[in-house]
């Protein structure tokens, strides 16, 4: 689950002070998944780049990672389908009761925009109780289990690597139930006649293990690195993987704090408004796997 970036910011959230710097002085560093199950080298090298990102960036982006490009597309297409839906069937799920299944809100109507968090979004746990079908809209119903589908496994080769990274079994993090949570948020940005007064997304760490985020060619998201925000440039069909709060500091399971405390950095970012849009985004969170009915 994302911690809600309301929590930590105010209204200077916006930040601006920071430089910005370009792709050509730093970028998030990018694995390619290609050899991961080639030969024992391969894996290690790419175990190597793991630790590197996660102690240096706390974030990498993926390629080759065995998501299908159609799936993307599917879910990409499936969360626009559901935000261009007519206003009354989104509208029957528009919630802030987080112990629903399945909810749908409008942060544009509800803050006021000099704030940031100009987005609209839905949020489903898709583990460890997965919905009924007949809990997700049609629009995006079938696109959410497919691509869900595709992302537990991913995040059980991550989780894989993470755990080696971290000098551990490979089976270690997965064993803590790092996979067993999952919560996907797809955010639709619309497109802003002022991007310079407010924010898609303040600046926020996630309050997760790790995060899976799929964005479109828009771009707009951003990461905090040494100080400097630095564009996350979308590369048709990879996925960016960022290290959450749970997996640097766990206050919840004192094996896990001694494994990996302050090795992996929860990293800061945020997405900046854009003039034109909507940007789609699907945030998929591993997270402490809560039952839904309760209240944690
Ligand atoms: C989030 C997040 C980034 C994006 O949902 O926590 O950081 O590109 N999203 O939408
Ligand atoms: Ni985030």
């Amino acid at each position: 689950m994302a911690k809600n970036p309301n929590d930590d910011e105010t209204k200077d959230g916006l930040d601006n002070k920071k430089p910005f710097v370009s792709a050509s002085d730093f970028s998030v560093p990018i694995i390619d998944f290609s050899g991961v199950h080639a030969d024992a080298l391969s894996r290690e090298r790419m175990v190597e780049k793991i630790k590197d990102a996660a102690e240096k960036w706390g974030m990498f982006q993926v390629i080759n990672h065995g998501v299908p490009l159609t799936v993307l597309e599917e879910i990409k297409d499936g969360v626009i389908r559901f935000h261009e839906e007519d206003p009354a069937v989104k509208k029957s799920y528009f919630s802030r009761d987080y112990t629903k299944t399945f909810n749908y809100f409008n942060s544009f109507e509800l803050e006021d925009l000099s704030v940031g968090n100009l987005r609209d979004s839905f949020a489903c746990y898709m583990a460890p109780d997965p919905p009924n079908p007949e809990e997700l809209p049609v629009a995006c119903r079938d696109a959410m289990i497919g691509y869900s589908d595709h992302v537990k496994i991913l995040g059980g080769l991550i989780f894989e690597l993470v755990s080696e990274a971290l000098g551990l079994s490979h089976e270690t993090l997965k064993r803590m139930n790092c996979t067993k949570g999952l919560q996907m948020i797809c955010h639709y940005y619309p497109p802003c006649p002022q991007p310079d007064l407010t924010l898609g997304t303040r600046k926020h760490t996630d309050n997760t293990f790790i995060t899976i985020l799929l964005q479109d060619q828009i771009g707009g998201l951003q990461v905090l690195h040494q100080d400097c925000w630095v564009d996350v440039t979308p590369i048709h069909g990879a996925l960016v993987i960022n290290v959450g709060d749970f997996l640097q500091v766990s206050s919840f399971n004192f094996k896990l704090i001694m494994m990996t405390n302050n090795k992996f950095t929860s990293v800061n970012h945020r997405v900046l408004a854009n003039r034109v849009g909507p940007r789609i985004s699907v945030a998929c969170f591993f997270c402490y796997p809560t039952n839904r009915n309760s209240t944690a």
